[in-house]
């Protein structure tokens, strides 16, 4: 195994074209994710149409225990994990008191920031002692605001936005780098998983390529945030945010996610 790229989430929208990306480049890779089927499936694919290695880890990585049997089964095989690509995720449109449960909102704790964390700490030791080594932590644009109806979702990736650029400047000049990916709204899976498919901030969802695209190269140059896939107003939305006054960037974020939001009214 050479050039290799562990990727969590990698048989999901966007972890699929990371994968296709890194394969395409004739690195070798580790896919981790919860169904063995689904990895397996991938990983035959991905070897026949790459010619690359590519293995899998099995793991539900809302499990506490997830991230260290990735990182053991890695030492056990002798693969240096040269790229770790925290993509997993998944959100989940509700109101937080009412709506959504606690195993809901905790299991998405667990894969969105407890799960990146561990690995980070497992693997970022054993890229600084040699000297090179590349992390990508798909947060999002979420991470830049509250998000009412999404209240957990947009706090798990401000955290992953704010511990990814922390731990970028304290391993300056080790040859290692952490960058977050920052996307705006994507017609993935996760807009099913999440409830989201008929809110206004789904309703011009973009592709994941070009994202994808974006964030691995932004990984390779060691870019600190990369922010990509903010169709239509959206872009200048998220750098004028700050200047907006909160209640309303509340107001304006909740009518966004409210369920029936994203149908088109007969006046559109
Ligand atoms: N789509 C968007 O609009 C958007 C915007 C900004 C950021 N993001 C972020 O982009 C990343 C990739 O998401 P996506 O858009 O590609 O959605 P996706 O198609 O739903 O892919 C998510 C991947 O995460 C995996 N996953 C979820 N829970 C898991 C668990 N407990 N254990 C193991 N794997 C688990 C899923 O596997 P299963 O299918 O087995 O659940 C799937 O492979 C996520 O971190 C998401 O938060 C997405």
């Amino acid at each position: 195994m050479k050039n290799v790229a562990l990727i969590t989430g990698s048989y999901g929208g966007l972890g699929t074209c990371f994968v296709d990306i890194h394969a395409g480049k004739g690195g070798d890779l580790i896919l981790v994710g919860r169904s063995e089927e689904k990895l397996k499936e991938q990983a035959q694919a991905v070897e026949e149409k790459y010619h690359v290695t590519a293995q899998y880890i099995a793991a539900d990585l809302s499990t506490a225990d997830a991230a260290q049997k990735t990182y053991d089964t890695c030492k056990e095989n002798q693969w240096t994990v040269d790229y770790l690509i925290n993509n997993a995720g998944f959100g989940g449109q509700g109101d937080f008191t009412r709506e959504r449960s606690m195993e809901q909102d905790m299991s998405m704790i667990a894969v969105n920031i407890e799960t990146p964390t561990r690995l980070m700490k497992l693997f970022l030791p054993d890229m600084v002692s040699r000297g090179s080594g590349k992390v990508l932590n798909v947060s999002s644009t979420a991470g830049t605001m509250p998000g009412p109806l999404q209240a957990v979702y947009y706090a798990t990736k401000a955290y992953l936005c704010s511990v990814s650029n922390a731990i970028w400047r304290e391993l300056k000049d080790t040859g290692v780098t952490v960058t977050a990916l920052m996307p705006g709204a994507m017609q993935t899976g996760f807009v099913q998983a999440g409830g989201l498919a008929d809110t206004k901030l789904f309703s011009n969802a973009v592709a994941p390529n070009q994202v994808a695209l974006d964030g691995y190269n932004g990984m390779l140059k060691g870019e600190l945030n990369v922010i990509s896939g903010l169709p239509g107003l959206q872009k200048p939305l998220i750098s004028l945010a700050p200047m907006f006054p909160k209640k309303t960037m509340l107001d304006f974020v909740y009518n966004q996610q409210v369920a029936g939001s994203g149908k088109k009214s007969s006046k559109e």
